[in-house]
């Protein structure tokens, strides 16, 4: 792992892309273009440290061409996000990406709207995650900043939870929604887990977040992917670089 060069300053933290959003523009003309790898390896050479995709049962953006596309060819980390279902974990084995990150999927949402509900689906991920790990990939849950859910992502063996920061972007302004984060955040870093977080960062609001500690990885698609429309994705891609950078050295 890259570490920053400010002596002293708080440990380098991982800028993962998430580029479903490519292929939902593709998949408006079911054609080739914009291809998702294609932005990947541009996302890559802009300084973006792994790429993000999300295998959705439904197959609304990215296809399973993509993602191993994606596994063969890009030069940084993949991350596969992805329903704890029985066909996915299947896919995660045979294509072994270097994490896997579980999430809730409902077939009739826009976007994943919440974190997992890992007390009443309990025995199910504690399956998934035995069999990512036993397959050497590295497991995440995507959580709600809350006590349980940190304490239950522990118990269940996953080795990091991304923090659903939706609430906190949806609520800009309102300081509890941040302190949940955090306070998460030094939980789960307590516990020995991983802590990554994302869903609805943007240049504007990211700083905070970035500034957290514990949080060694973010993962953000739709901002970058809006602004890239303006100002190119390798620019969208160096801005919101800057921006964590900047957070994490005043932090
Ligand atoms: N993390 C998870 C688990 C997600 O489902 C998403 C949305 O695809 C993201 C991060 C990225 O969110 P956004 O596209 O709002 O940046």
């Amino acid at each position: 792992m890259r570490t920053t060069d400010h002596g002293g300053a708080p440990p380098f933290q991982r800028l993962y892309i998430n580029v479903d959003h490519v292929a939902t523009v593709r998949q408006a003309r079911r054609g080739a273009d914009p291809d998702p790898f294609a932005a990947a390896r541009a996302c890559e050479e802009a300084g973006a440290d792994g790429i993000t995709a999300h295998l959705r049962e439904d197959r609304r953006h990215i296809q399973d061409a993509d993602v191993h596309r994606l596994r063969a060819g890009i030069r940084t980390a993949f991350n596969l996000e992805m329903a704890c279902t029985d066909e996915m974990l299947a896919i995660a084995e045979r294509l072994r990406p270097h994490q896997a990150t579980l999430v809730p999927e409902k077939r009739e949402e826009i976007t994943t709207e919440g974190g997992l509900d890992v007390r009443r689906d309990a025995a199910r991920l504690a399956a998934g995650i035995a069999r990512l790990n036993a397959a050497g990939i590295r497991s995440s849950l995507f959580v709600d900043p809350d006590e349980p859910s940190i304490r239950q992502s522990h118990a269940l063996g996953a080795r990091a939870v991304e923090l659903h920061t939706g609430t906190y972007a949806n609520r800009p302004g309102d300081p509890a929604t941040l302190a949940a984060l955090v306070t998460a955040a030094d939980l789960g870093a307590s516990l020995g887990l991983a802590i990554h977080a994302g869903h609805g960062l943007t240049v504007a609001n990211v700083g905070p977040v970035a500034a957290i500690g514990p949080v060694e990885e973010l993962n953000i698609g739709h901002s970058i992917v809006s602004r890239a429309l303006f100002v190119g994705l390798a620019d969208a891609v160096r801005e919101m670089r800057r921006a964590m950078d900047a957070a994490r050295r005043s932090a």
